[in-house]
């Protein structure tokens, strides 16, 4: 291989695009003001050709139509709305079910996961609009241009990408500006003053939802209620408890209160009863792959209530030595995920594991809501390695001797006692 290479060539990693390189662009389009102006600016700065891709993983309250339409109106060739929810539950979300999947302590990963699918996505619909580059409106500062553009470089190598935010320099107000000139409608957004305020950063799935930015920005600054969009404050949630049962087969919730139903109507059924109830409100303190430790606000309601329920069950048909070992690697799998490894084989043979030991997760969790809180009731399952009348304080005998206490106690305690006489004496 030689290593001259011409003094023009900007210093770039090699999937990220040379502007003479680009021609037709896929641009992953939310219709917010990052991305609309995103659309403009590419068709004026590259000379290129823009299709766009919205996909719908289950956030809340969008009109595609209206992004289609808005799309379309600021010059894309196309906009291809692909409705992604019962993908993004059976092969993202089950998997982080099954392993429990928590970030840094309380983060369900619901960005992180949607991340991958969505570039997956993208480097599919590329291909079939004959693109040869793929834009993105993250920052430079964040987690989710690493999840994209690592799922880009592996599943679409001859695919080029671009991230004008990374690179324009605008800021917001010049970001309006820049819409106020070319026609690009926005949604102006007033805090509480009534005056302009720039908004929350906002992203949201069927797994939950995430605020930044703003006062969330100082840690000092407790939570305003405008923030909670999603979950009711809990203060405002209702003076009476609800309980439900959810059913899990094989670590798949497969039932609500009895009643089967397809998994993403599972998923938005619990969230908005978990909703309802205050559930899931997560103030979360995050070491981000890139650097930054930030503060983010999220809202997670479905997943407050089917990943402790699943656990619970895990917990009740697994031994003591799966349960130690388990959760070692529940935290190495969300870690892989958080950090925009989807693709990585690690995750792979972490799934295999998973899977085989929720072969067993069958059963059902009554679950308690009240006021901010779901806290487990009620445990059921033909797997549980329990027996009530082994654990009963009631006399017993069968598999369990009493008498042979005293003997594990001894043995269990030597290699400790030996110890301890050694250094203290
Ligand atoms: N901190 C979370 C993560 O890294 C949420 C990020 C939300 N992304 C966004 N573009 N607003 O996964």
């Amino acid at each position: 291989m030689s290593s001259e290479r011409p003094t023009t060539t900007p210093r770039t990693a090699s999937y990220e695009a040379d502007p003479e390189q680009v021609h037709r662009v896929l641009l992953l389009y939310s219709g917010g003001l990052d991305t609309s102006v995103m659309l403009k600016w590419i068709q004026d700065e590259y000379d290129a050709e823009v299709v766009c891709l919205t996909v719908n993983l289950g956030q809340p309250g969008e009109d595609y139509e209206v992004i289609r339409d808005k799309a379309m109106r600021l010059g894309a060739l196309d906009c291809l709305v692909v409705d992604a929810r019962e993908e993004f539950a059976r092969e993202y979300l089950v998997p982080a079910i099954k392993a429990n999947a928590l970030y840094g302590g309380g983060y369900p990963l619901f960005t992180a996961l949607g991340r991958p699918l969505i570039a997956k996505l993208a480097v599919e619909h590329a291909r079939a609009a004959a693109c040869d580059t793929i834009a993105h409106g993250c920052t430079g500062k964040g987690n989710d241009q690493v999840r994209i553009e690592a799922t880009v470089a592996t599943l679409g190598p001859e695919l080029k990408v671009i991230a004008p935010v990374r690179t324009w320099r605008m800021g917001r107000e010049e970001e309006i500006a820049y819409a106020r000139e070319h026609g690009i409608p926005i949604k102006t957004f007033s805090g509480q003053s009534g005056s302009e305020t720039a908004p929350y950063s906002i992203d949201d799935n069927l797994w939950g939802r995430s605020s930044e930015g703003r006062w969330i920005e100082d840690l000092e600054h407790a939570p305003e209620d405008d923030v909670f969009q999603l979950v009711s404050r809990p203060e405002d949630a209702p003076a009476e408890p609800e309980q439900i049962e959810l059913t899990f087969e094989r670590g798949v919730p497969v039932a609500l209160d009895g009643a089967r139903l397809e998994l993403v109507e599972l998923i938005e059924r619990t969230a908005a009863i978990g909703a309802r109830h205050g559930v899931g409100i997560i103030d979360h303190i995050e070491d981000r792959i890139v650097g930054l430790k930030v503060r983010d606000i999220y809202e997670a309601p479905a997943a407050a209530i089917i990943l402790p329920a699943h656990q619970e069950l895990e917990r009740l048909v697994c031994t003591i030595h799966q349960n130690q070992f388990k959760g070692q690697l529940d935290r190495q799998w969300a870690f892989l995920v958080y950090a925009g490894l989807w693709w990585e084989p690690l995750r792979g043979d972490l799934d295999a594991y998973m899977d085989r030991v929720n072969e067993q997760v069958s059963g059902t969790i009554g679950m308690k809501l009240y006021k901010g809180h779901a806290r487990v009731i009620t445990r059921s399952s033909a797997n549980a390695v329990y027996d009530a009348s082994l654990a009963s304080f009631a006399e017993s005998g069968g598999l369990f001797s009493q008498s042979a206490a005293p003997g594990f106690i001894e043995l269990w305690s030597l290699q400790s006692r030996m110890a301890w006489r050694l250094r203290n004496e």
